[in-house]
Order: C-alpha cells, then sequence, then structure tokens
C-alpha cells in the first residue's frame, strides 16, 4: 500500500475524507489514492515514523490522534498552537508540519457556504472541549466582538474562556441552564453547538443543547455536529425560521484548506461538495 497521503484515525470506518479527497485528486489529475488508515494509539508514533519519507505528501488526522501526534513531529501552525491539536500534517522540505483547519474550515464555511459574516458580530458557543478551543480561536481571528461559552461543566467553561480570552477579547462564561441562557440566547448574532448532544451514537442522540423559543429568527445557527445532517439543534433553528448551517461544511472546508495547503493548489470546492452530496 501506498503512504503518500490519506487520513489517519481509530476507528476510522466512518471517516467521509477518503470520499471528497478522491475527487478532489482525480478533478486535479493526481494519481495518489487517498488512502484510510485504522491505527490503535499505541501504534501511532511508529506510523508517523513511516511518514518520514519524500513522497508522503499528507495527512488528516482525526480522534483519538488529535493532540498525541503534537510530540511526534517537527512544527505546528500558529493555528495547531493555539488550539493545542492538529488535523493536518505536510510535508514541507521532509519536515513534519502539523496544521489545524477545523478553525479555519468553519470560518471558510460560514463565509463561503453561508455568507455569514463574523467581524463585529456576538456568539454564544456550547461546549468547552477541543472542538469549541478550534470553533473559538477561528472565531477570534475573524474579529468577532462578544463570545460568550456555555457549557454543563460550568469550571471547564471558564477555563476555556480565560485561556483564550485576550486583550481585545473577553469571552464570558455562562450556566449552561434555562435562565441563564435566557439572558444571553435571543440576542446573539450566531450560535453554535460544539458538543456531542444529538450526534447519532454519540451519549445523547435525540438532545439540543437549547430550544427554539429561546431563538430569535435573526440569529443564525450552527452545528459542527454532521451525524444525522439535521439534527436536533438544527431543528429549533427551523422551528424559530431562523436560518441554520449544518457540519458538514465544516468537514468539507476543513479537507478543501487541507489539501490546498498540501498541495500548493486551489481545491476543486464543487467537486468535492458533489461527491459528499452523492453519498
Ligand atoms: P470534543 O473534543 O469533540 O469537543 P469533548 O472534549 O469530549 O469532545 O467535549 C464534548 C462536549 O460535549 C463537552 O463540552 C461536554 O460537556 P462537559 O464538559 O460538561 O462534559 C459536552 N456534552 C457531552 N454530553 C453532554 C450532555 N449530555 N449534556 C451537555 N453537554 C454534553
Amino acid at each position: 500500500m501506498r503512504n503518500n497521503i490519506g487520513v489517519i484515525g481509530h476507528p476510522i470506518n466512518h471517516s467521509l475524507s477518503p470520499v471528497f479527497q478522491q475527487a478532489a485528486l482525480d478533478y486535479l489529475g493526481n494519481n495518489n489514492v487517498f488512502e484510510k488508515w485504522d491505527i490503535h494509539p499505541e501504534k501511532l508514533e511508529e506510523k508517523i515514523k513511516s511518514f518520514r519519507n519524500e513522497s508522503f505528501i499528507a495527512l488528516c488526522v482525526t480522534l483519538p490522534h488529535k493532540q498525541n501526534v503534537i510530540p511526534l513531529i517537527d512544527e505546528l501552525s500558529d493555528s495547531a498552537k493555539a488550539i493545542g491539536a492538529v488535523n493536518w500534517i505536510y510535508n514541507k522540505n521532509n519536515k513534519l508540519v502539523g496544521d489545524n483547519t477545523d478553525s479555519t474550515g468553519f470560518i471558510r464555511s460560514l463565509s463561503e457556504r453561508y455568507k455569514f459574516v463574523i467581524k463585529d458580530k456576538s456568539a454564544l458557543v456550547f461546549g468547552a472541549g477541543g472542538a469549541a478551543r478550534a470553533i473559538i480561536y477561528g472565531l477570534i481571528q475573524s474579529k468577532i466582538s462578544r463570545i460568550v461559552v456555555s457549557n454543563r461543566n460550568f469550571e471547564k467553561a471558564k477555563f476555556i474562556s480565560n485561556e483564550l480570552s485576550n486583550s481585545k477579547i473577553k469571552i464570558e462564561p455562562i450556566i449552561f441552564d434555562r435562565d441563564s441562557l435566557a439572558n444571553y440566547a435571543p440576542y446573539a448574532d450566531i450560535i453554535i453547538n460544539t458538543t456531542s448532544l444529538g450526534m447519532s451514537g454519540g451519549p445523547a442522540p435525540m438532545a439540543s443543547p437549547i430550544s427554539s423559543d429561546l431563538i430569535s429568527s435573526n440569529t443564525f445557527g450552527y452545528d459542527i455536529v454532521y451525524s444525522p445532517t439535521i439534527t436536533p439543534f438544527i431543528k429549533q433553528f427551523e422551528n424559530s425560521g431562523a436560518k441554520y448551517g449544518t457540519g458538514l461544511s465544516m468537514l468539507l472546508y476543513q479537507g478543501v484548506e487541507g489539501i490546498e495547503k498540501a498541495l500548493n493548489v486551489k481545491a476543486p470546492v464543487n467537486v468535492m461538495q458533489k461527491a459528499l452530496d452523492a453519498l
């Protein structure tokens, strides 16, 4: 099997990346096969070593390896450093360089796909895990003016808020209950779910962190959960007559950014989108 480009995770069968990345490679006339490697955490170091060769191009990294690859590679981009997670590794002059395109992918899906302008807006973010870090970092880079974070474990909301706040923006942690949300949610320009609530196969597949009565029709909703496409969270936005974006767009655009940086080309976004739509 070739060892040039692909995705690594455990498990990996569910990964949609090979589908739309292969479509991109084919369109670009690149002869490589976008591989899928199921690598147990104990075998991660050995596998990463195997990419230290000239023909290696790039690697998309998914759960549970996004943090564990960091000590095994040579350099990190600013976003990977700030977020503390890597979802792409590129071969740059025989060095393994880690990058995080989850944040830029999220931002590009908002601006390019949904024409949502983030600058000077206010956001309510549900969740305080690794995915929330990428989203919050992206919002800050895009000059949002206010961020409120709500998480079941309030200590984690406080921690992430402190850590990602800077001189320009002070992130506000709030309690994850109805009364607290009622003071913020109806006034937010965008509400983003980064928790696993509503994810099929997750801990609470039928649940949404917010109900439609707290959602204004002027608020944009975005769920990073993409299975199912229309999550319980998104249904609350539909019920409120609000606009929304679905997580498949973030998945697509993290891959668009990744392949563009890996190959130094413009990615065929429409071709990749079509491959995803055909699933
Ligand atoms: P990831 O790195 O993908 O963000 P994670 O670190 O496990 O994953 O975070 C999952 C998020 O979903 C957390 O914010 C978690 O809240 P807690 O910090 O309170 O655990 C949230 N989450 C998971 N199940 C939840 C539930 N039943 N109700 C509310 N929030 C939940």
